[in-house]
């Protein structure tokens, strides 16, 4: 993490705390709940560009800690020395530990402590797949729930945990335009498996703060920039919360006067409840500094739309632009929608560019290759 004269002084392991100004719901009246954030940088002297990302280092929430403590017959007073330094559990619990994941590991150390049939049969090599299910929405707390182990030691509890790791969010602010601010666009984490209400701990702890202090430091993506040349037209395919950092792309073009085309093609849920940052959208369009603006809403009619058939329907036109030298960029889901939209690309590049299939699979790589095809997925 740098400041604008260049410094390097915060970091993971020496965050900086900055104050939570906005905490707002951006999807009102929606089964999801995605939250628009800013955060303060008053006085710091940072710096950083759209396209980079924030990390963020959470802590437990107290209700969690106490859920495991009390099932552990744990007071939580217990003292814990962790670097040199004493401290209790329930404060080791909360600030310093991950203590809701669950991993084959935790559970091959917890199964020497309890030594369950039912955990070793899962342990073994070929049952690899049932253990991947049966992980699926627990956490560690279901295996004392479910595996009892009374007279447990601090120790060994504190064995099982990792350090807790701070996750990133794609910086969805150019601090050309929100002076010593930087916002993010986060999808909170909520569901219930296995008879238990869960929250993801990163994405609730901020969700549950206004006005706190949040410790946090810069990752820069040098891979996901802006192009130099402002003359250059972008293409930018941002559903859900990929939307992040399109929006801190725009607001840079705004404010530094760029005059390459803009293009956006932005998915949800559905339009009246699910339309991440509408208003300024739709202002950009009026004005002219988005010349295109595709929405797909996946859940507004029977059939699923999403941002790439958006994209195959706007095919010709894309592909035009593609070939006037635009950068295409992608945010968002990598397990699904990341490939379904490279997918895409190559059916457009059959399609208007009359090419084979292995001639598109080429194509695209050739795109990447000449940093034009930019990705930033999770
Ligand atoms: C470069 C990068 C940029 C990112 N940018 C953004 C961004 O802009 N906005 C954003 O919202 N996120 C972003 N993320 C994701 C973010 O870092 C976190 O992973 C996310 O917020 C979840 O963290 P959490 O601590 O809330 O949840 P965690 O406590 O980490 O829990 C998440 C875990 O819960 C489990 N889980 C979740 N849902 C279910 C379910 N329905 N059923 C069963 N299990 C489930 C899964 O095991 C999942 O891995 C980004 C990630 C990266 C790497
Ligand atoms: N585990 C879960 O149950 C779950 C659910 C949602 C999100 N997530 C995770 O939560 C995080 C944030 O979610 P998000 O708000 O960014 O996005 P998201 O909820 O994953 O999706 C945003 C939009 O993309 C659509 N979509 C789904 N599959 C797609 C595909 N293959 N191609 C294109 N679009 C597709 C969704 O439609 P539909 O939802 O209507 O299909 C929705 O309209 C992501 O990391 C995501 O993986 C997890």
């Amino acid at each position: 993490m740098t400041t604008a004269s260049g410094e390097h002084i915060y970091s993971k392991s020496n965050p900086y705390s900055s104050r939570l100004l906005v905490n707002r719901l951006l999807t009102e009246g929606s089964d999801k709940e995605t939250r628009h954030f800013e955060l303060s940088l008053e006085g710091s002297g940072l710096d950083y560009e759209p396209g980079d990302s924030l990390g963020v280092l959470p802590m437990n929430c107290p209700d969690v800690v106490d859920d495991l403590l009390n099932t552990l017959d744990f007071n939580g007073n217990e003292k814990v020395e962790i670097a040199g330094e004493e401290i209790s559990l329930s404060q080791v619990l909360q600030q310093r530990l991950a203590c809701t994941v669950l991993s084959k590991i935790q559970i091959k150390k917890f199964n020497e402590i309890a030594n369950a049939p039912r955990l070793s049969e899962l342990l073994l090599v070929e049952n690899k797949e049932d253990l991947i299910n049966y992980m699926w929405g627990r956490e560690l707390i279901d295996l004392f729930l479910e595996f009892p182990q009374r007279g447990l030691s601090v120790d060994n509890l504190i064995s099982l945990l990792r350090p807790m790791p701070p996750r990133l969010y794609s910086i969805a602010s150019s601090l050309s335009a929100h002076t010593e601010e930087v916002h993010l666009t986060i999808a909170v984490v909520r569901y219930d498996t296995h008879g238990r209400k869960r929250k993801g701990v990163c994405s609730s702890y901020l969700a549950e703060r206004v006005g706190d202090t949040i410790p946090c430091y810069f990752h820069p993506n040098k891979n996901f920039k802006l192009p130099a040349d402002g003359d250059k037209p972008i293409i930018m395919v941002g559903p859900g919360t990929g939307i992040a950092p399109f929006r801190a792309f725009i607001e840079e073009r705004k404010v530094t006067g760029a005059r390459g085309k803009n293009w956006l093609f932005f998915g949800d849920r559905s339009q009246k409840t699910d339309y991440l940052y509408g208003d300024e959208w739709e202002n950009y369009l009026k004005g002219g500094l988005l010349k295109e603006l595709d929405l797909a809403w996946s859940r507004d009619q029977d059939e699923k739309i999403y941002v790439q058939h958006k994209m195959i329907e706007k095919g010709a036109e894309l592909w035009r632009w593609l070939n006037e030298g635009a950068v295409f960029y992608v945010c968002g889901d990598a397990s699904r929608m990341a490939k379904d939209v490279d997918s895409a690309l190559r059916t457009i590049a059959q399609k208007h560019g009359a090419m084979s299939e292995d001639d598109s699979a080429t194509w695209v790589k050739s795109l990447q290759k000449e940093k034009r095809y930019l990705k930033d997925v999770y």
